[in-house]
């Protein structure tokens, strides 16, 4: 069996760098280690509907930046196929069966829905279609028989219900379904990189985001007002640099030559953090080694959005192409499950010429 890819984003607006360490890195990667037989990468816009269907112009505005985006990264549409959910009816059919396989405590147990539904007030009125996007997020990996889902690490219980919902369906009809594995950066504050503001997760709602569109000047801005160590006053004062989000960033970001390049009178990161516990280093010094550290990862990419940029048509023209060639490999997959499910009266002979002869009796 080939090696097969489905990831994908909710198209809520740009896209940022806890998003770039979290996954969209790890996409290139595997990309270009041309194992995978094919990728698909999903701008999951049903899915954000889930939350924003009194916002449709909100999602509608950002299938274009997230695929600015993907591109500006590096994701290659040669190499990948670059879809919008919504454009992939046999997805929703999917869903509509796998329903059948999933109980509504399960769903409420699920600890990422729980959180979000927490995080958005929803309280006792969620709306359904939210509560059951881990079903439809299945029907999403499952249509193209993805095995490897490369995604952050709040991803785990979507990709673990998904497997459960494969087991059953494979045990009560025919073992038509994959199960998938999902991928996680294997850097551990990849995983889930805090925001500027030291708070857990980078996110938009919170205001607290690094975009990878985000100009110089705005990149410096966010820098230099981040959330360091708020006991560190003076520059000759210790520091702490756990939930230091400077530092963390560090952790994601630093690359073996760059204390050579940027900062020589320390030997690695290790040191630096070594001089900022002891007392002595300031701030400002450490965040300007990160802003260079920054730009050297941000500057390509956003060079590349501006190229992609001037041709807009021609990224719609790609979606379209990559949904398109999607829909075949989705159809063919429900072909498999409704066979599956004996909901293939037409395409069963043998029915109609069982029932034929039963009747004739
Ligand atoms: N739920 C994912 C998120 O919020 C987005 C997503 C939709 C996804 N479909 C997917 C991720 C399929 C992996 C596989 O980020």
């Amino acid at each position: 069996m080939g090696k097969i890819i489905l990831t994908g984003d909710r198209p809520t607006g740009r896209l940022h760098l806890g998003h770039y360490v979290g996954s969209l890195k790890r996409r290139v990667e595997l990309q270009n280690s041309g194992e995978y037989d094919k990728i698909y990468i999903m701008i999951a816009d049903a899915q954000a509907l889930t939350d924003n269907w009194d916002n449709p112009e909100k999602i509608r505005q950002s299938i274009i930046e997230v695929a600015l985006d993907y591109l500006s990264v590096g994701i290659d549409p040669d190499k990948c196929t670059i879809l919008i959910q919504s454009q992939i009816p046999e997805l929703t059919e999917l869903a509509f069966y796998y329903a059948d396989l999933v109980t509504l405590s399960r769903l409420e147990r699920n600890p990422t829905v729980k959180s979000e539904v927490k995080m958005r007030g929803f309280n006792t009125s969620i709306p359904v279609g939210f509560l059951t996007y881990p079903i439809s997020q299945t029907a999403d990996i499952t249509a193209f028989k993805a095995n490897v889902v490369p995604a952050g690490e709040d991803q785990e219980p979507m990709i673990e219900q998904a497997r459960e919902i494969v087991r059953k369906f494979n045990s009560t009809y025919s073992p038509v379904l994959v199960e998938p594995e999902i991928s996680i950066p294997e850097n551990v504050t990849c995983r889930r990189l805090p925001g500027t503001d030291g708070k857990e997760k980078m996110s938009k709602s919170l205001g607290n985001a690094i975009y990878l569109s985000d100009t110089p000047e705005e990149v410096k801005k966010k820098v230099m007002s981040m959330y360091t160590d708020p006991d560190h006053i003076q520059v000759s004062d210790p520091g702490k640099v756990e939930g230091n989000a400077v530092f963390t960033y560090l952790d994601a970001f630093v690359k073996a030559d760059s204390f050579e390049k940027y900062l020589p009178e320390y030997e690695n990161l290790d040191a630096l953090k070594d001089h900022y516990k002891r007392g002595g280093l300031g701030d400002v010094k450490v965040k300007k080694f990160l802003i260079k550290i920054l730009e050297e990862e941000l500057a390509p990419i956003r060079e590349r959005r501006h190229e992609f940029e001037k041709d807009i048509p021609h990224v719609y023209e790609i979606l379209k192409k990559g949904s398109e060639e999607a829909e075949k490999v989705a159809a063919a997959t429900l072909h498999e499950v409704k066979d599956a499910m004996r909901i293939n009266y037409f395409d069963d002979m043998e029915l109609i010429h069982s029932q034929a002869e039963k009747f004739s009796r």
